[in-house]
């Protein structure tokens, strides 16, 4: 730990001081909302962003904080930073905010997969906080959720296959991609065009095989992200794994269809025996009540939300499941605050 400030884990008066760098977007403002609403113990809330931001408010706690310019030295004598403004800020401040004494817990992928830092969701590998030596990286917002869905199953079946389509909302690219939906689909609903501006194509009623920039062997940087990222999460290099991520036009709630093949055989009703005990799960899977996950039933919430669980017709051992979770809860925010807690229960923080 790059501890240098002279601080000592768990010297906290009565709770920690913590600080949100990127905390005027759409990450950073849920981050401040499920601090408050798991009542995380904070001491002290520092709001940072650019000069685009400062002096906007945010309500904490009925209290109205004030959002201040980043800059490293914002983060000396804080206990821990929660980082949700992109990758190339969070490489250039991070380790300055670690060498002031701050655990960052980051959100983007500037240090997922990096060996020696832990990246975390704590339904699935919570003992990686142990070997962390000041940065923590959250996963991707998409394979945050099918860990969670998926690591009870491989527990229990063992898994050698994942075929994973994406649904994913706006909200996983920012508040300017919100407004793009909102604005584009208010237009073309008027019959006038707008041009689009986050997209390369209108996203209002269309859907986009597009998330991030492409890789030299044709997948989307997003595809090889819920790849690389379930490998080391699973602690599995060699589990066989192809995504394919589509943009939707909703605002909040990722859905993923997903083919597993299973090592072991299992019942249906098996593996819905395992997820329903699985923390972190909704088993809601009953096609005559017509209960199946949706974006719409997540909107505030933390659970994984997992239904439409199938056998495949013609693979052994091959079943379909269909997941759903708010991208920017559980995909990012709730994930941080509960790597936050988990810090804290052992001792880390
Ligand atoms: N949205 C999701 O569902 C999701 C899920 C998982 C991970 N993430 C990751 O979380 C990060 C933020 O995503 P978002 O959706 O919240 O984006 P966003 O709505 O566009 O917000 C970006 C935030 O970063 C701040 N920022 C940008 N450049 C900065 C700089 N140089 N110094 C300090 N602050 C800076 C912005 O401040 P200003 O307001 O001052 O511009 C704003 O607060 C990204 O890395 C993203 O990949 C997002």
């Amino acid at each position: 730990m790059l501890f240098e400030n002279g601080r000592k884990r768990g010297d906290t008066v009565s709770g920690y001081k913590v600080a949100i760098l990127g905390a005027s977007g759409a990450v950073g403002r849920m981050m401040v909302k499920v601090l408050e609403e798991r009542n995380f113990p904070v001491r002290d809330l520092k709001l940072l962003a650019t000069e685009r931001s400062a002096g906007k408010k945010i309500d904490f706690h009925g209290e109205k904080l004030t959002i201040e310019v980043a800059h490293p030295d914002q983060f000396k004598g804080y206990d821990l930073a929660l980082f949700s403004a992109g990758s190339s800020v969070s490489r250039s401040i991070a380790l300055e905010a670690v060498k002031r004494g701050c655990v960052v817990i980051d959100n983007s992928n500037a240090w997922r997969m990096e060996p020696d830092v832990p990246l975390v969701v704590p339904e699935v590998n919570p003992e990686e906080l142990e070997n962390h030596r000041g940065i923590i990286a959250n996963p991707n917002c998409s394979t945050i959720q099918m860990v969670v869905a998926l690591k009870p199953i491989k527990d229990r079946f063992g898994l050698s296959r994942i075929i994973v389509s994406t649904y994913q909302a706006v909200s996983g690219t920012g508040l300017r991609a919100i407004e793009e939906l909102k604005s584009q689909s208010l237009h073309m609903l008027n019959g006038e065009t707008k041009e689009p501006e986050v997209y390369p194509y209108p996203i209002a009623f269309n859907l986009l095989p597009h998330i991030d920039t492409f890789s030299e062997n044709g997948y989307s940087r997003e595809e090889m992200k819920m790849i690389n990222e379930t490998r080391k999460i699973l602690k599995d290099p060699k589990i066989k794994i192809a995504a394919t991520a589509v943009r939707v036009p909703v605002f909040y709630g990722h859905s993923e269809s997903i083919y597993i093949k299973t090592i072991e055989p299992a019942e249906v009703i098996e593996i819905r025996q395992v997820l329903s005990k699985a923390p972190g799960v909704v088993v809601y899977d009953n096609l005559e009540k017509l209960q199946y996950p949706m974006p719409n039933l997540v909107e505030d919430n933390d659970q994984v939300w997992v239904g439409r669980i199938r056998r495949d017709l013609d693979e052994d051992c091959g079943y379909h499941l269909w997941v759903v979770a708010n991208n920017l809860r559980k995909g990012a925010a709730t994930n941080a605050v509960q790597i936050g807690e988990e810090l804290m229960k052992r001792g880390l923080l």
